[in-house]
């Protein structure tokens, strides 16, 4: 099955109102390569800016709450998402996982708030530097698959990202053949747990994408896009990004 190549940028807690013009400027490249869907995952305050500054990007949040509202200082529902302009959210990425401490649990729960909201979702797994050193890099992986992973969704919906978190904002890389040995283990576990839907499901790599290694990292096998940290904050860093994804076609 052709899975459309997927580059989305995750801005962090980086990006106030002036940093509108790099979005449009990425927005803009990307319609050059249609061929490529490209997402922007900005803080929370500049969701609504940014879908109201480039009307049809997909947008995103980088975070939800698994409630639909409550006592929960700080957080944000899934609706509120939708509400701001986002069409997308990453749930379970490894900064939160760490240091808010969200368990597999926590991450299922806030992936089917978001489906259930009709957001996508990017779900993201990844080993420690110590797990890969020990070689259990691929169980870590699958055993975070098997918890966060909700059960029902429709499969071109749900894009997993694998980003090993020694390799986030390191320059640190894996190779291409572990890249390509993880991803085809993530797809073979969705295989037996899905079936044929497994096939629509988009399998990011993360981890210190930029200009020079996205040719290289998106041409691995299974591998159907990136996840970008620090090189997603420019369209100077991004559009090459996107245009070797447009390459790999
Ligand atoms: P970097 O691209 O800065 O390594 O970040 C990757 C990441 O964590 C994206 O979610």
């Amino acid at each position: 099955m052709a899975r459309r190549k997927y580059v989305v940028g995750n801005w962090k807690m980086n990006g106030t109102t002036t940093a509108l013009a790099e979005a449009r400027a990425i927005f803009a490249a990307a319609g050059e390569h249609p061929g490529v869907d490209v997402a922007l995952c900005p803080p929370f305050t500049l969701i609504g800016a940014m879908a109201g500054a480039v009307p049809g990007a997909a947008v995103g949040g980088q975070d939800c709450h698994s409630a639909a509202s409550g006592a929960f200082t700080g957080s944000v529902a899934a609706d509120m998402l939708v509400d701001a302009g986002a069409s997308l959210v990453i749930v379970g990425h490894s900064e939160r996982r760490e240091g808010c401490g969200e368990s597999d649990a926590d991450v299922r729960a806030k992936a089917e708030a978001a489906l259930a909201a009709g957001l996508s979702v990017i779900l993201c797994v990844g080993e420690p530097r110590t797990v890969r050193e020990a070689g259990g890099a691929i169980d870590y992986v699958l055993a975070q698959i098997a918890g966060s992973v909700p059960d029902d969704f429709a499969a071109d919906r749900l894009a997993i990202a694998y980003e090993p978190i020694w390799a986030i904002g390191t320059g640190l890389v894996p190779t291409v053949a572990d890249v390509a040995a993880m991803h085809g283990a993530i797809r073979g576990a969705l295989a037996a747990r899905f079936g044929d839907a497994a096939q629509a499901m988009r399998l990011l790599y993360g981890g210190s994408v930029n200009g020079d290694n996205a040719a290289e990292l998106l041409g691995a096998g299974d591998v159907d896009g990136a996840l970008v940290g620090g090189a997603s904050l420019t369209a100077a860093k991004f559009v090459p990004i996107v245009a070797a994804a447009a390459a790999l076609g």
